[in-house]
């Protein structure tokens, strides 16, 4: 195990888990957002070729539900993180919310896209989304009423995963924060890190399907969790 003034290089992946305690939803937990919608009505290409609507309907809404949320202690203190450290960091979120952003963090690869984002299924372009896309807008760019949410659905390959590999192979440290490990790829990092012969560190609510792979798991929530990590780090 190296020491923390060891570590120059660090990747961070985070889940629903860190966003919880600002108010959004996560999707496997009791009353999580798959319970309520399940996934093969509104997560998959042939979701959205069915039932376009239904499909607009819920992403809409979320992307209307992040104007009443706030980055948390967790999302600020990475935040803080991204703007001191000056070795390589990259934090690689598989949530669709902007919280990481508006906690100040900079270096970020949305795997799975982003709500505030839209992408047009005639030009390919991506454009920046604020409103409802259930009434069609037109594609800013191309001016066609082709644009779907810009989030990835299952089948479909998450973004940036060579980017991620790239990142993880010169990293120190793999650092996975508030997801259950229940989807791949994001949830197979940790064993890349450790072929990689990486240090792995989990700071969760509750031991993930995946926790036998890290080195060190630390069990709570994420804004008591990831501050006093981040101090940590800082220090060192
Ligand atoms: P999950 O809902 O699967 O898991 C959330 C994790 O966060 C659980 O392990 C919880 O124990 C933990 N958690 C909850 N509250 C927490 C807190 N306050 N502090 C720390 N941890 C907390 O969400 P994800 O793992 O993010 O993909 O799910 C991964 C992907 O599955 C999502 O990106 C989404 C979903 O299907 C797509 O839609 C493609």
């Amino acid at each position: 195990m190296r020491e923390m003034s060891d570590i120059r290089n660090i990747v961070i992946l985070t889940g629903a888990g860190i966003s919880a305690e600002s108010g959004i939803d996560t999707f496997r937990e009791k009353g999580g957002l798959w319970e309520k919608y399940p996934i093969e009505d509104v997560a998959t290409p042939e979701a959205f070729e069915r039932n376009p609507d239904l499909v607009h309907h819920f992403y809409d809404q979320r992307r209307k539900a992040l104007l009443s949320v706030k980055p948390n202690k967790a999302h600020q203190s990475l935040g803080c993180l991204d703007r001191a450290w000056d070795g390589n960091l990259l934090i690689v979120t598989q949530n669709v919310d902007d919280l990481h952003e508006r906690g100040g963090a900079r270096r970020i690869i949305h795997m799975h896209g982003e709500l505030k984002k839209a992408l047009c299924l005639s030009c390919g372009m991506r454009s920046l989304m604020e409103g409802a896309l259930a009434h069609r807008p037109p594609c800013p760019v191309c001016k066609a009423s082709t644009l779907r949410p810009d989030v990835v659905w299952f089948g479909e390959v998450p973004y940036k995963m060579d980017k991620i590999y790239q990142a993880l192979a010169r990293a120190d440290l793999f650092v996975s924060i508030g997801t259950s490990g229940a989807v791949y790829p994001a949830a197979g990092l940790v064993q890349e890190a450790r072929t990689l012969g990486i240090q792995t560190l989990e700071l969760n609510l509750q031991k993930s399907d995946g926790s036998h792979w890290f080195d060190s798991s630390r069990l709570g929530r994420a804004t008591d969790l990831v501050p006093d990590w981040v101090s940590e780090v800082l220090r060192d």
